[in-house]
């Protein structure tokens, strides 16, 4: 029987539920980074978090804590210690691991972080919170020895108060970082995609006042284009607190009243708006000042609805001009993270001619959303619920619904979103259908300004290609995936398929497309070549363009991005081929398919 040695305990605090409501537009705020180098620690037998019974260390009884979050460092020569973070490896934050070292290429499993920091603050009555941008998939995290909590999805963020654990000097932060996938995580075991894991997106810590302005959502009423309405969150507010909210260049400098929760609600008229657009996407300085601070933001304001088969933007009928887009930096091949990702990105859709894009699968990291607001890209953010998750299981229903509310909560803000989607791909069934119906009424108790829809799939029937699954009854958009010309379906005969869509909404092709290694030249006969490729989108967009009530498409996909499911050697390599750009950013033939096909419909569209 192991016999563990029992380390000295400097303490051991038992758990303290410190997470807190997510605070919004960290940009803006008083923040210190802690991305930078981390030391690393792979423990795929979670020997760091489990005794040999199995238990967790962090919730035993008895003082017994030789799990990998104390860093214990002895002059007792006997002491048993079989890890020491300051001297393993080290993996740069944010960033998926699984690019940063060979060894950890395709590693799925429990890695430890641990990042040593001083922390001054600025006023002895301040508060500190610990924020992370993302961490997928499942992250327990210790600061100073105390375990501050627990977070499971991969796209989201999340805080933790740390205000009275924070010290000056030599904090020490660890972090176990668990990507296993299993059948009832979020998104499920069955993915397209590379499971990427690790500390992926920025962590940073929060300073602010005993009261603060927690969040807020400030945003054109529905329907009422002439009235910006929402609500402020203040934190700890013991008392009624005043609060002015400042548009400048609208003249608006209201006054506002909390009420005993902290939350002021407000509608106010303006008549001169000058609304936001992919053409001209206007944003305006907003502030929002208490009697502790005052935190600025830059929102536009513009109405998304729909009539019919229109999508209607600012009351004007539009086309989404759109592409698909994985949150990875394909010449890295790793997670992209930061701001030039998201310019590399966002640059080449503006080239294709986009005016939106739908960023696939799960929600992406804030810059891209930030920046399709400055570039007036229209954005479809969406979650995780991908094919076969789990829909009878409450706990999977609770965890899409807790990453729906992170990632509203975070862009709730954001003009460029106007779609919020539930799924892609998933088998109609009757607890599927419950599932995604319990995700729309949670989306829409959230922001009803915004139009709902997912990536339905259609069938073949009698010469008909027929959409009418029973979920678009629910959507705004009926959106859905075909892939002619690619898993079946004639590339000759496609501009003649006719298509039987049961409802009378807008139409999004949310998927299409086929692969093409860059570079591999034939004939239109030879999958694989450039030139199939560009055939196959020539044919697909003729008989896009006939399809009823079509508003918009968003091809498959992009750029070439990694998945363990496509290894034909020299040809995908565990990569998925079906990228308008390859990995090392060349543009393929059918690139510029879509960019004619996109300029000949924003003619339509003027
Ligand atoms: C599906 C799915 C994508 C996948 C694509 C493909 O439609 O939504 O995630 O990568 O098809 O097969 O390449």
């Amino acid at each position: 029987m192991f016999k563990y040695f029992l380390l000295k305990i400097l303490f051991f605090i038992p758990l303290i539920s410190l997470s807190q409501d997510l605070i919004t537009n960290t940009f803006n705020r008083d923040t210190k980074s802690l991305n930078g180098t981390w030391h690393y620690i792979v423990d795929p037998y979670e020997t760091g978090y489990y005794n040999y019974r199995y238990k967790p260390y962090d919730q035993l009884k008895e003082n017994n804590n030789s799990a990998f979050y104390n860093n214990y460092h002895t002059d007792n020569k006997m002491a048993l210690v079989e890890y020491d973070f300051d001297k393993s490896p080290t993996l740069t934050v944010p960033g998926d691991w699984n690019s940063q070292a060979e060894k950890l290429f395709y590693y799925e499993g429990t890695i430890w972080y641990k990042r040593s920091f001083d922390y001054t603050t600025t006023s002895k009555s301040n508060r500190q919170f610990i924020y992370f941008g993302a961490i997928n998939y499942k992250a327990e995290v210790y600061l100073n020895g105390i375990k501050l909590g627990t977070h499971e999805g991969g796209f989201t963020p999340f805080n933790f108060e740390i205000t009275s654990i924070v010290k000056p000097t030599d904090n020490y932060l660890v972090i176990k970082v668990d990507n296993k996938r299993f059948k009832e995580a979020i998104p499920t075991i069955n993915t397209d995609w590379w499971n990427y894991g690790g500390i992926t997106r920025d962590v940073k810590i929060i300073e602010e006042p005993a009261t603060f302005i927690q969040d807020y959502f400030i945003q054109l009423k529905k329907d009422s284009p002439k009235i910006i309405s929402g609500s402020i969150q203040l934190n700890n507010s013991t008392k009624k607190e005043k609060i002015t909210l400042s548009i400048p260049e609208l003249k608006i400098n209201q006054e506002l009243i909390t009420n005993e929760n902290g939350i002021a609600v407000f509608e106010i008229v303006s008549k001169k708006i000058n609304y936001w657009s992919p053409n001209s996407p206007k944003l305006y300085d907003v502030y929002i000042k208490t009697e502790y601070q005052t935190l600025k933001d830059e929102i536009g304001f513009r109405t998304i609805e729909t009539n019919g088969p229109d999508i209607l933007l600012n009351g004007k009928s539009i086309f989404l001009r759109g592409i698909c887009i994985h949150e990875e930096n394909a010449m890295r091949g790793a997670r992209a993270y930061n701001d030039a990702d998201a310019l590399v990105a966002l640059t080449w859709a503006k080239e294709l001619g986009c005016n939106y894009v739908r960023l696939a699968h799960y929600p992406h990291n804030e810059y891209m959303v930030k920046l399709a607001d400055k570039m007036g890209i229209m954005v479809w953010e969406e979650i995780p619920v991908y094919w076969t998750v789990d829909f009878t299981n409450k706990n999977s229903l609770d965890n899409a619904k807790n990453q729906l509310t992170e990632a509203i909560t975070r862009d709730k803000n954001r003009a460029s979103i106007i779609i919020w989607s539930m799924a892609n791909e998933t088998p109609p069934s009757t607890p599927r259908n419950v599932f995604l119906k319990e995700l729309i009424l949670h989306t829409k108790s959230m922001d009803s300004s915004r139009l709902i829809s997912a990536a339905l799939e259609k069938h073949y029937k009698d010469g008909f290609n027929i959409v009418d699954d029973e979920i678009g009854n629910y959507l705004d958009i009926v959106a859905f995936n075909q892939y002619t010309g690619w898993y079946g379906g004639s590339l000759e005969n496609a501009p003649d398929m006719k298509w039987d869509i049961k409802f009378n909404k807008p139409v999004v092709i949310s998927e299409f497309g086929g692969g093409a290694l860059q570079g591999l030249h034939g004939t239109i006969d030879e999958r694989w070549t450039e030139e199939y490729q560009e055939y196959l989108y020539q044919q697909n967009l003729k008989m896009i363009e006939k399809i009823p009530n079509i508003r918009g498409t968003s091809p498959w996909i992009l750029n070439d991005f990694r998945s363990p499911k496509r290894v034909l050697p020299v040809i995908q390599d565990g990569w998925n081929r079906k990228g308008l750009i390859s990995n090392h950013g060349i543009k393929k033939k059918a690139f510029f398919t879509v960019k004619d096909f996109y300029n000949k419909i924003e003619k339509q569209y003027r």
